[in-house]
């Protein structure tokens, strides 16, 4: 009973101690935003558990907002290239689409740019369940996304990275794009943004300047990525 109470107590220690040593260190370079410093102390606690769990990074965007497209296509593509291996990464494609359902039991979704853009995140939607490889889709994603993300973009960027497109245009066509909006609508609504394009860092809000820097510092032994200059 006492060498419990012992081996509690010093485990107690051990744990605050960890984290007190991490604080003080953030705090000495005070000259980051609050929030990357609350995203950092979450990204932190994983290290105590990084054998388990991947750091994880959400986007919710929208496939016609030109700060989406400026953001998805430039530093998440980045990341997405040389950080796939070490982060869990999602992507929500429906931003501030609103859903509404009708007493006849039939759904509506409104995007914000039109129905161009609800086809849009259809095509990013299906591309996600379609390509096998997860990497691959965010990265076709990314490439239509400069283009309008219309059928051109599709046939494009598929022609561009070898990947049949049609499967995807039928999909984004049919009921099962109109399923995987819902499906990405009910979870942009659990998260509740008001902006976009939004980043969860390990589910907090990330507002920083230079998304590669941040991941890379919070991670306690930088993947080999992060040691280069791009
Ligand atoms: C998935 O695609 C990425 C990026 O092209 C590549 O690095 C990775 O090896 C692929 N994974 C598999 C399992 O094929």
């Amino acid at each position: 009973m006492f060498f419990q109470h012992l081996i509690l107590f010093a485990t107690i220690i051990i744990t605050n101690c960890q984290e007190v040593v991490i604080l003080s260190n953030m705090l000495e370079s005070a000259n980051t935003p609050i929030k990357i410093i609350e995203a950092d102390v979450l990204l932190m606690e994983s290290k105590f558990t990084e054998q388990t769990n991947r750091p994880t990074l959400q986007l919710y965007y929208e496939s016609l907002c030109p700060d989406c497209i400026e953001f998805d296509s430039s530093q998440f593509r980045k990341v997405v290239v040389l950080l796939h291996e070490y982060l869990d990464i999602h992507t929500y494609p429906y931003g501030n689409a609103r859903t509404r359902k009708h007493s006849d039991g039939t759904v509506e979704v409104t995007c914000q740019h039109g129905p161009k853009e609800c086809y849009g995140n259809k095509l990013h939607g299906c591309a996600l369940d379609i390509i096998a490889n997860a990497t691959e889709a965010l990265l076709f994603n990314a490439c239509m996304i400069q283009q309008r993300s219309n059928d051109e973009s599709a046939d494009k960027c598929g022609e561009q990275m070898s990947i049949a497109v049609d499967l995807i245009k039928e999909c984004a066509k049919g009921k099962k794009g109109t399923d995987l909006l819902l499906h990405y609508g009910e979870e942009s609504e659990k998260v509740g943004f008001n902006y976009v394009p939004y980043v969860l860092l390990n589910g907090a809000e990330w507002q920083g300047k230079d998304l590669m820097n941040d991941i890379c510092a919070a991670f306690k032994n930088p993947p080999e990525p992060c040691r280069h200059e791009y």
